[in-house]
């Protein structure tokens, strides 16, 4: 009998179930660790744990759309989620982790409602900008907040060239007030929100995550993949052809190579084929591949 030795066991598990709930189990969200992944999550540990001082470290974790940086930044959280038993009730429940992401045109006011409430608090928009910073500082000691996450952070750009200093000055306020790390995320645009203010360049330590090029990263990521994907037969994805193939069609970008990779074992199971070939990567139709295009950064206003 086939042991399925080519699986992991959480896919050895259910290769025997019928093609549409092998498929619906290759399209479940599924957290897969690589080296990059492990090293952002390594340094985003290193801050949680960084000890307090005045002027704290920050890191600005950037990459082109796609690459995962979400993905990690949410799993990280997830490691420090309080557990049910710590919930306190009311809105002062502990917040170790605090992810927000930055408004679509941000002013110091939706900036700071956005962060109070990632924790909760009660607030309103008719509340002054003031009241706000006061109330978000001392929200966070009481919520245990150890490291600040910030998404999305090139929004900062779409914001008029005084919006962005006053909500630049109120994250470095922030910092400097709590001791607490912040975590700035975005596309290279976010780099240009950085390198704007000369405090802010020399606080925030880039960490880019970059597209899969060949390489031993890219064999251990598609070996994990590919073990997760409950295909019957074994796949001979070790050829340079086979990751050559990849690379072109997904510009080595996670989501898209994840896709392609899905969508293929997806077909080798409705065909009965039961495993990835060369040609089966170029037998997936464009629209069910889906590649996204690049998004289009938001332009840099300078007034
Ligand atoms: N480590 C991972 N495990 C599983 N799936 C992942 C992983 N990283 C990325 N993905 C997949 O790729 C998608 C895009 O990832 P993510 O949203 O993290 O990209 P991003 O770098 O934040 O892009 P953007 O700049 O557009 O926000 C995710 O929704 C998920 O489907
Ligand atoms: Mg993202």
């Amino acid at each position: 009998m086939d042991t399925y030795s080519h699986l992991a066991n959480s896919a050895r598990s259910i290769v025997d179930l019928t093609n549409s709930e092998r498929i619906s189990y290759i399209y479940r969200d599924h957290l897969i660790k690589f080296d990059q992944f492990n090293y952002v999550t390594s340094e985003l540990d290193r801050l949680f744990h960084y000890p307090r001082q005045i002027r704290m470290p920050c890191m600005l974790l950037m990459g082109p759309t796609g690459v995962g940086k979400t993905k990690a930044v949410s799993a990280f959280m997830r490691r420090y989620r309080p557990d049910a038993q710590s919930q306190i009730g009311g809105f002062i429940n502990p917040h170790p982790v605090v992810i927000m992401q930055m408004p679509a045109e941000p002013t110091q006011q939706e900036f700071l409602l956005k962060m109070l409430r990632a924790v909760n608090a009660p607030v309103t928009s008719a509340m002054k900008v003031s009241d706000l910073e006061r109330m978000l500082v001392s929200i966070l000691r009481d919520v245990g907040t150890r490291i600040i996450i910030i998404d999305e952070f090139h929004n900062l750009n779409s914001s008029t060239a005084r919006q962005r200093q006053i909500v630049i000055n109120t994250i470095k306020n922030l910092t400097n007030d709590t001791s607490i790390p912040i975590v700035a995320v975005g596309t290279s645009a976010a780099q240009l929100t950085i390198k704007y203010d000369d405090q802010m360049s020399h606080r925030f330590r880039p960490v880019e995550m970059q597209p899969f090029k060949p390489g031993k990263s890219l064999d251990e990521f598609l070996r994990t993949v590919v073990a997760h994907l409950p295909l019957r037969q074994r796949s001979n994805i070790d050829t340079r052809e086979f990751k050559k193939r990849l690379l072109d069609l997904t510009g080595g970008i996670t989501v898209n190579l994840l896709r392609l990779l899905s969508d293929s074992a997806a077909l080798a199971i409705q065909t009965g084929a039961e495993s990835l070939t060369l040609d089966s990567l170029s037998l997936v139709p464009a629209p069910l591949l889906s590649i996204p295009r690049q998004r289009k950064e938001p332009p840099f206003t300078s007034a």
